[in-house]
């Protein structure tokens, strides 16, 4: 259970953020505030499972909006906040890089500011148990030659405007902590799949094509190394070092799976010719296209994932094998979710049209 009273989850309604939402709410007593201004990536359809529970409260502010932020501390004196809203994705950060700087940077710095002040009025007891646990990537140490690991000593050497924006923000957390006492937590983690990811990203994107019979893009030759965890993973790892890790202290997330894109989404591919033995699209392979490479595209990403495995005995649940096979049975599966993302429609329940950006990014 939760030592803590209420947790502020910045960017809840996005991925890994509707994963911790409901992790929070389904497995501790923490009330849950939602804080994020609902960009194209937070689908508050995402937490249908929680969003009656009493103990989760939704707030639509921007992490940039100093005031709006400090109302909400105000309001809900946090025991801890768990700060995950981002722009997250590495190919929109090349085609647009100043809506990187401004939300993961300025937010932070931001979100790091509200929280000092509220930190500082706290009565003794509350501001020792107060911690403000920054969500963050393995992409701030670069890219990996064939051998070696990231741990936590890696320098940093981002690559890409997501990776440099994440980077600063990284520094600028570790800074509240040297300077101002600030009891922060920083963990990096490694590629996430599952449920409920936003249809720009790898794993989703081949799922999709390949039900609907499109080309699979694979950039390059498909010999880019990534290393998996299941989102549920590290919902749970995040939870654990809020609740027990140390202030001041950086722990990487990992779950020891690389794999090549290209065996990733043969994996997929197979998945589906098991799954769907109707479709007029099998073998699902035969779809696969190589395109133009990611500009600066990091070669490989493996994450040394003992400090934590040691000191908070926190390890995966999921293989690779049972994630993505639980991962493709969900969307194939929640058709409703991800056909609302696609058309649009989900952003009507932000009372947007559904004429503005939808989902996909073109592949
Ligand atoms: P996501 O893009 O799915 O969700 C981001 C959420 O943040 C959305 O709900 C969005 O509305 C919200 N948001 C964006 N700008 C905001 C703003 N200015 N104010 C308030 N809310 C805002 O992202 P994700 O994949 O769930 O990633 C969550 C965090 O985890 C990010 O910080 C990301 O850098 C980090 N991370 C992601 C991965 C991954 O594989 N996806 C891996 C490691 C770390
Ligand atoms: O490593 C953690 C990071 O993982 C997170 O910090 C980011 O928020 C998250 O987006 C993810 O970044 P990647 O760039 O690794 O993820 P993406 O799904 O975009 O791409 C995974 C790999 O697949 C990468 O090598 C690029 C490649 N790719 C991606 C897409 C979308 C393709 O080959 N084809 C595609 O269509």
């Amino acid at each position: 259970m939760s030592t803590l009273g209420t947790i502020v989850v910045t960017g809840g309604a996005g991925f890994i953020g509707s994963a911790v939402v409901r992790h929070v709410i389904g497995a501790t007593d923490a009330t849950v505030v939602n804080v994020d201004s609902l960009t194209y990536a937070g689908n508050l359809e995402s937490l249908a499972d929680v969003s009656d529970d009493s103990r989760y409260r939704f707030e639509r502010v921007d992490i940039c909006d100093f005031e709006a932020v400090r109302d909400v501390f105000r309001r809900h004196r946090p025991d801890a906040v768990l700060h995950l809203a981002a722009e997250s994705h590495v190919d929109r950060s090349i085609d647009g890089p100043s809506v990187f700087v401004r939300t993961n940077i300025v937010g932070t710095y931001t979100l790091l500011d509200v929280s000092r002040a509220y930190w500082d009025d706290l009565e003794p007891a509350a501001r020792s148990r107060f911690r403000f646990h920054h969500v963050s990537t393995d992409e701030v140490y670069g890219s990996l030659p064939a051998e070696g690991l990231f741990t936590e000593d890696t320098p940093y050497h981002p690559n890409s405007p997501y990776s440099a924006s994440k980077a600063s923000s990284d520094h600028l957390v570790r800074a509240w902590h040297q300077t101002y006492g600030l009891p922060v937590l920083i963990t990096n983690c490694s590629n996430n799949y599952g449920p409920y990811q936003f249809p720009e990203k790898l794993i989703p994107v081949i799922i999709l094509n390949a039900i609907a019979g499109k080309p699979l893009p694979i950039y390059g030759t498909g010999d880019n190394v990534r290393d998996w965890l299941y989102v549920d993973d590290h919902a749970a790892a995040l939870h654990l070092v809020l609740t027990h890790g140390a202030a001041g202290e950086t722990y990487n997330i990992g779950g020891h799976v690389e794999r090549t894109n290209l065996d990733v989404v043969r994996s997929i591919c197979s998945l589906l010719d098991e799954l769907c033995p109707d479709s007029p699209f099998r073998p699902h392979a035969s779809l696969i296209s190589f395109v133009t490479d990611r500009l600066g595209h990091d070669k490989r990403y493996a994450i040394d994932a003992s400090k934590i495995q040691r000191e908070l005995d926190w390890k995966p649940s999921e293989t690779f094998e049972s994630g993505l096979r639980k991962t493709v049975g969900w969307y194939l599966n929640e058709r409703v979710w991800w056909e609302r993302v696609l058309s649009g429609a989900y952003r009507q329940m932000v009372g947007e049209s559904s004429n503005g950006e939808t989902g996909q990014r073109a592949v």
